[in-house]
């Protein structure tokens, strides 16, 4: 059953978020990084679609809708808009935004609760139970504690929860426990990283229940084929975007075909247990692939705890993008993470970061190279002379790096792919420093633009790679350096990385402007 189609397709979504508030950082956190795996794969020269939306259904929308007096759509579209407007801020480009209130998704999810339905995996009981309407989710009753006033809170989160008794369709998650371990161990890139698999092994094995995908206390949701006083639980329509946006139940069709078996779910930690137990026992139970990879990264945290709405605590991401410029915050959010981990985003860390790695070590590279071209060799990349060790040392390890990029981007460590690339633009400085071809000016020409010749080598090939994190600043640097011209807005595909595609002398180049600023503001301050 696991597809192991291998094709010249990448597949990449995020969750799909709620609209019960407004975007802030750990959203764009996670479609900042599925952008850049898209960018990454296109540049790669596969062809990707990426996917993102909001997930509209589930009692509190509907709840807060009524309060606010509007048609339970209507406020949906509102905060979906905010989600969707906030992308192309970041420069995140989606191929597709999904909303589960639209007309396939619910075709979709409904076919896909046939497909369960038929092959024995959902059946009609009655649940009673503790609900918390803000996770929509029921809580067992021993992880509830009862408060004096006789309302009872869930015990992790303090949310206060109804009682609830309903009739209910159930899913037979029990009985894909031996698939699921099976699953799980016959293909061990399946879910990453490898501590999160662990602990979802673990989960499987202390047993798996049955669990409810129906209500009938509430309306905003979509119905239940053939049962039409039930509406699915929030999870089981939400999951079931993935396969939407391809065109599903169409599981023909060229699209669904090219892109199905490429999948990967991107997702934070918080909601591991719905993608790596229930959405693959979902798809078993209708018979369907699955996908190459679920990777669940850790939280963005604020005085130790996750940002979010509930907190309070979330940073703007608008004031973010302020304070360090777009592509500085784009390069931070991904080198300062260690993408698996929970890390703190301190202002003073993410100053250094801009200031030491970007503005200092690259931009002055690319100020201090180019002011000399442009001065001393009549604004044209020279023509080299013959290569020492020292300059080919510095070529090789350039053309060597994507493959050591890539290894560290399909692993999703973009901390560490950007630190790869980082050294190769450090090791420009140490070259440039030791060359000294300033001094070379006065006493060796040749030697001199040989030595510039190798910095843009550097630097052209750095910026191709950082197209995907910081793509208005590589577009800038390689507009710089004459490999794209001044006005085209195009990307430079990861084919031209080696030797073969180097600089050509005689390249006109423009006059230098700063590609990075620096940062001067008080470290508390962001
Ligand atoms: N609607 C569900 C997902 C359904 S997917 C089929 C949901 N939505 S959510 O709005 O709560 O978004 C959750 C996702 O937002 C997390 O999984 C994570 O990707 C991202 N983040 C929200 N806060 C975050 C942090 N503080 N840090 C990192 N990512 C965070 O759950």
């Amino acid at each position: 059953m696991p597809n192991t189609q291998k094709n010249n397709s990448f597949y990449i979504t995020t969750p799909i978020y709620y609209v019960n508030g407004t975007p802030h950082i750990g959203h764009i956190y996670t479609s900042l990084a599925a952008d850049i795996l898209a960018r990454f794969h296109k540049l790669c020269g596969k062809n990707v679609f990426f996917l993102t939306g909001t997930d509209e259904h589930g009692l509190k929308n509907q709840q807060v809708a009524e309060i606010e007096g509007i048609p339970t759509l209507d406020y949906c579209t509102r905060v979906s808009d905010q989600f969707r407007a906030a992308l192309p801020d970041f420069n995140i480009h989606p191929d597709r935004f999904i909303r589960t209130t639209e007309d396939d998704h619910k075709k979709a999810a409904q076919a896909l609760w046939q497909m369960m339905e038929n092959n024995g995996f959902i059946y009609k009981d009655y649940y009673k139970g503790w609900y918390d309407v803000r996770e929509e989710s029921y809580v067992n009753e021993e992880d509830t504690t009862a408060l004096e006033n006789g309302d009872r809170i869930a015990s992790d989160n303090g949310h206060i929860l109804t009682w609830m008794e309903e009739e209910s369709y159930f899913f037979k998650l029990s009985a894909f426990e031996e698939k699921l371990l099976d699953l799980y161990e016959k293909n061990p890139n399946l879910l990453k990283p490898d501590y999160r698999r662990n602990e979802v092994i673990q989960f499987i094995k202390s047993g798996l229940r049955d669990f409810s995908i129906s209500r009938t206390s509430f309306s905003w949701g979509i119905p239940v084929p053939g049962d039409e006083k039930h509406v699915m639980y929030v999870w089981v329509d939400a999951l079931t975007n993935y396969l939407t946006a391809l065109g599903f139940p169409n599981t023909e069709s060229d699209h669904f075909k090219q892109f199905w078996g490429s999948a990967e779910h991107l997702l934070g930690k918080d909601i591991l247990r719905f993608h790596a137990v229930y959405w693959p026992a979902m798809l078993m139970a209708a018979d369907i692939d699955m996908p190459q990879k679920i990777f669940a990264h850790g939280w963005l945290l604020s005085d130790g705890k996750k940002m979010g709405k509930s907190s309070g605590n979330a940073l703007d991401p608008y004031h973010l993008k302020e304070t360090y410029g777009l592509d500085p915050l784009r390069y931070c959010l991904m080198r300062e993470v260690s993408f698996g981990r929970d890390s703190t985003l301190g202002s003073e860390a993410l100053i250094a970061r801009v200031n030491s790695e970007l503005a200092n070590d690259f931009g002055n590279l690319i100020q201090r190279s180019c002011s000399m071209i442009y001065k001393n060799c009549d604004a044209k990349i020279p023509t080299p002379g013959h290569f020492t060790p020292e300059d080919q040392t510095l070529l090789d390890q350039a053309y060597g790096l994507f493959d050591h990029v890539k290894g560290e981007i399909d692993h999703y460590r973009f901390h560490k792919a950007l630190e790869l690339i980082s050294q190769l633009v450090s090791n420009g400085n140490k070259y440039i420093d030791a060359q000294a071809p300033w001094a070379l000016r006065k006493t060796d020409i040749k030697r001199m633009e040989t030595v510039l010749y190798v910095i843009v080598e550097i630097i052209r090939i750095a910026a191709i790679l950082l197209q995907p994190v910081i793509p208005e600043t590589a577009k800038n640097i390689l507009q710089q350096i004459g490999v794209l011209t001044e006005t085209s807005d195009d990307v430079i595909s990861f084919d031209t990385l080696s030797s073969r595609d180097a600089i050509r002398a005689g390249t006109a180049i423009l006059k230098p402007t700063p590609k990075f600023q620096k940062v001067e503001i008080e470290a508390d301050s962001a």
